[in-house]
């Protein structure tokens, strides 16, 4: 009798779709014995590691929809390098509160400073939290847009903008839009903003010069920044390019290198442009 309670106990584990807890449940129920834990001890005992799996198969989904080019985290930041940055700020962003509160991050700076190495470290504080993340360049955002005009998918590619609990846009002005693309992102940020969803924008721009973002319509950029705004961190980093450092290290460079920064702080004259890492 109980040794086909036993096996129902296995089986049921299979039918209700509990495999780690199937694989672990001799070897977890010989230890309740030898330790004579209670009923309900041995149940929790079972069901940790069945929903530590779950939690992790979760993050591996959100993981890999997330569109995020490369993995990096804070404790891979060099924050001693960027003297600009408030790492007390950062920390308190990768507590990842600001997407219980819809607020957005706009990180500002000249190329290299690690702007986006920062947006995709607070990308995995989302994925890892089990929620969705859309990670997009600007430049994927006008081709994918394209492709969506081209096969009469609009609303599909809005929906996909506008669910997720973080949205990252990376390298924003780098690209002038033209009208058409310009008025998605903007519906993007519009939607987002009145969902209280939470959207991360890094940029070689300063805010005055966001019309030249948005097809050259200061109206529609002040329209969007006014949204994107209300409830944000402003993040601008002044500081030397991190990748021409390690090239400098390497000696590729090695005089010093002069980035032109304007007065506003973010923007070089030249955007010197290194492979892809
Ligand atoms: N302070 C830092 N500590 C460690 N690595 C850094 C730091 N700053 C940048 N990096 C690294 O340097 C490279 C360039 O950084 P990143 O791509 O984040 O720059 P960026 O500001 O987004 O530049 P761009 O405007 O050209 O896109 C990345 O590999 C990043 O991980
Ligand atoms: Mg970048």
């Amino acid at each position: 009798m109980s040794a086909n309670y036993e096996q129902l106990a296995a089986d049921g584990l299979e039918q209700i779709g509990a495999p780690t807890a199937r694989g672990q449940l001799d070897q977890i129920a010989q230890q309740a014995a030898a330790a004579g834990w209670s009923y309900s001890h041995f149940l929790g005992r079972l069901l940790e590691p069945e929903l530590a799996a779950r939690r992790q198969r979760v993050i591996d989904i959100c993981l890999s929809f997330s569109g995020l080019p490369w993995k990096k985290r804070l404790s891979d930041f060099d924050f001693s390098f960027q003297p600009s940055i408030d790492r007390t700020l950062i920390e308190e962003l990768a507590t990842g509160r600001f997407m219980t509160e819809g607020r957005n991050i706009i990180f500002q700076g000249p190329p290299g400073v690690g702007k986006t190495h920062l947006a995709i470290a607070l990308g995995l504080v989302c994925s890892e939290a089990g929620q969705r993340l859309l990670f997009l360049t600007a430049l994927d955002l006008v081709r994918r847009m394209k492709l969506a005009f081209a096969q009469n998918r609009m609303p599909h590619f809005l929906k996909m903008l506008t669910t997720p609990k973080l949205l990252i846009v990376d390298e924003v002005g780098y690209l002038g839009l033209d009208t058409q693309q310009a008025s998605l992102l903007f519906q993007v940020i519009c939607v987002r903003y009145e969902k209280q969803l939470s959207t991360i924008i890094t940029s070689n721009k300063a805010f005055a010069d966001w019309g030249q973002v948005f097809a050259g319509d200061p109206i529609m950029a002040s329209a969007a920044l006014d949204r994107l705004l209300h409830r944000a961190t402003v993040i601008n980093i002044k500081g030397d390019s991190y990748r021409l450092r390690e090239k400098r290290l390497a000696g590729l460079f090695p005089g010093a290198i002069a980035l032109d920064h304007t007065q506003k702080g973010v923007i070089p004259t030249t955007k010197l442009r290194s492979p892809r890492r």
